[in-house]
């Protein structure tokens, strides 16, 4: 069973010629940016069972095409402004396909050397290219919030002297508290879940006017738990957070965690991108005093999904925390070798590695620099109209690509505002004219504007900008 290499051969040209095709459609700007389907659309399309007997490789690709395009909102569309840009640099599609091709697992050194070596480098060469030291060791995760996941787990572990070689948090006399703001991402609360901390030992520390960690409620909040014999564990900051790309201060946080041993992670799946650019680095300095970062190559650096790094201080500790090392995997070299088995969760590992190779070998550092530049400068160009526009307001100060937004038409406010807000929004995003994001910031619906698709050019910037005035404004 199994498909021949000379099939392979044909079917993966036909694939690539397919591929091509789309991303000349979108790029021809010809598709919706947000698909038409209705919800069970695309189930209903497909037949009830599976097929008993071969099919042709022709018809799979038909499917695709007739089935698959039109039920995707179009994430590479150069008119594609929501959630955050995604990575879909054809390079690192190759390579996702060399690593599934070589058909290989990382579950150890021994069993996929180079897989575990071209890693290392490629931390190494990213963590040089975002100007953090050397004293930080990296590795590849699937997504931020597995990285987040293992920083509360590290914090957890230290904070209790590694309670879950014993009896584990249960056998903690006092609760452990961590630290985060509202405006973070929903994996910080879901993995101080996973990590046993429980909901009642999460603090929302409240944010200052733009959104960012108030430092001094920072110092209050652990004091109040200090004195009501809590411990406090770990802080979780964020670079970019999610809704508005406010940046927490780093610097002032770290020094307050620090005097009370507190665990620092700094989230930087979205703004972490932005480091890649020294005059951006001003945004997180303080860095070295962190614990544990996480920087997403497939969020803004135009890697495809998945490749998250996730960088620590202490390697040792991770690996303390995390190893298991069963028998079976154990080998000669271990002692001169890295097993990134014990760097996180799953035992098998893929060859993501090759995609931040392939992505920096066929572009070159210097024009991913110059793409998070010019994204940067685009958000300016908009705010800047926004600014200018009568009834149009800017939500929050613009620190990175996205822009947060919203048409205030004079007499409306409150719930009459937010349905506006969201009416002109969804009226936008149905004309499959362009794709925004709305959400709540302060209470309110706005719109944010994440500009970063690799497509998008200036006149879809310029196409965008008109197309929300139109709409907000006929409504
Ligand atoms: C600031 C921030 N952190 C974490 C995440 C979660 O990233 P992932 O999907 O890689 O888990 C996001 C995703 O939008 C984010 O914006």
């Amino acid at each position: 069973m199994g498909m021949n290499s000379q099939d392979f051969q044909r079917a993966a040209g036909a694939l690539a010629a397919a591929l091509t095709e789309y991303r000349q459609q979108l790029a021809a700007r010809q598709l919706p940016v947000q698909s038409r389907v209705s919800p069970g659309e695309i189930a209903a399309a497909l037949p009830r069972s599976a097929p008993e007997r071969p099919e042709s490789f022709e018809a799979v690709l038909e499917d695709i095409r007739r089935i698959v395009l039109p039920g995707l909102t179009h994430w590479q569309h150069p008119r594609f402004f929501g959630y955050f840009p995604t990575g879909g640099d054809l390079s690192s599609v190759l390579a996702d396909m060399l690593s599934t091709g070589l058909g290989i697992v990382g579950l150890n050194w021994q069993a996929s050397p180079a897989l575990t070596e071209i890693e290392t480098v490629m931390v190494r060469w990213l963590r040089d290219l975002l100007g953090l030291s050397a004293t930080w060791h990296g590795s590849i995760q699937d997504y931020a919030s597995t990285a987040t996941l293992l920083a509360l787990l590290s914090a957890r572990e230290r904070s209790t002297d590694y309670s879950a070689h014993r009896g584990g948090l249960q056998s903690v006399p006092a609760p452990l508290i961590v630290y985060t703001t509202a405006e973070a991402h929903s994996s910080v609360l879901k993995a101080a879940a996973l990590a046993g901390f429980g909901r009642d030992n999460v603090r929302i520390v409240p944010v200052d006017g733009s959104f960012a960690m108030d430092v001094e409620q920072l110092a209050a909040l652990i004091r109040t738990d200090q004195r009501a014999g809590r411990v406090p564990c770990a802080v979780v900051c964020t670079v970019g957070t999610t809704s508005t790309t406010a940046i927490d201060p780093v610097a002032q946080i770290a020094a307050v965690a620090g005097q009370h041993k507190l665990w620092v992670h700094v989230d930087g799946a979205m703004g972490g991108s932005a480091m890649l650019l020294p005059e951006m680095r001003h945004l997180w300095t303080g860095i070295e005093n962190a614990d544990s970062i996480v920087v997403n190559p497939h969020k803004w650096m135009g890697i495809a999904s998945d490749c998250s790094l996730y960088y620590v201080r202490d390697p040792q500790h991770l690996v303390r925390v995390m190893s298991t090392n069963p028998s079976y995997l154990k080998t000669a070299v271990d002692a001169q070798v890295i097993n990134y088995r014990d760097w996180g969760i799953p035992l098998g590992r893929r060859f993501r590695a090759l995609k931040i190779w392939f992505m920096l070998r066929l572009n070159g550092a210097e024009q991913l620099r110059a793409k998070i530049r010019s994204d940067c400068a685009e958000a300016a160009w908009l705010a800047a109209q926004v600014r200018g526009a009568p009834h149009w307001r800017l939500v929050t100060p613009v620190s990175l690509q996205t822009v947060c937004l919203r048409h205030e038409p004079p007499g409306l406010a409150g719930d009459a505002l937010d349905a506006h807000t969201l009416s002109w929004s969804r009226a936008v995003n149905e004309s499959g004219l362009a794709y925004v994001t709305p959400s709540v910031c302060a209470g309110r619906w706005m719109v944010r504007v994440s500009i970063g698709a690799q497509a998008s050019e200036h006149s879809d910037l310029e196409f965008l900008w008109q197309c929300l005035q139109r709409h907000a404004e006929a409504q």
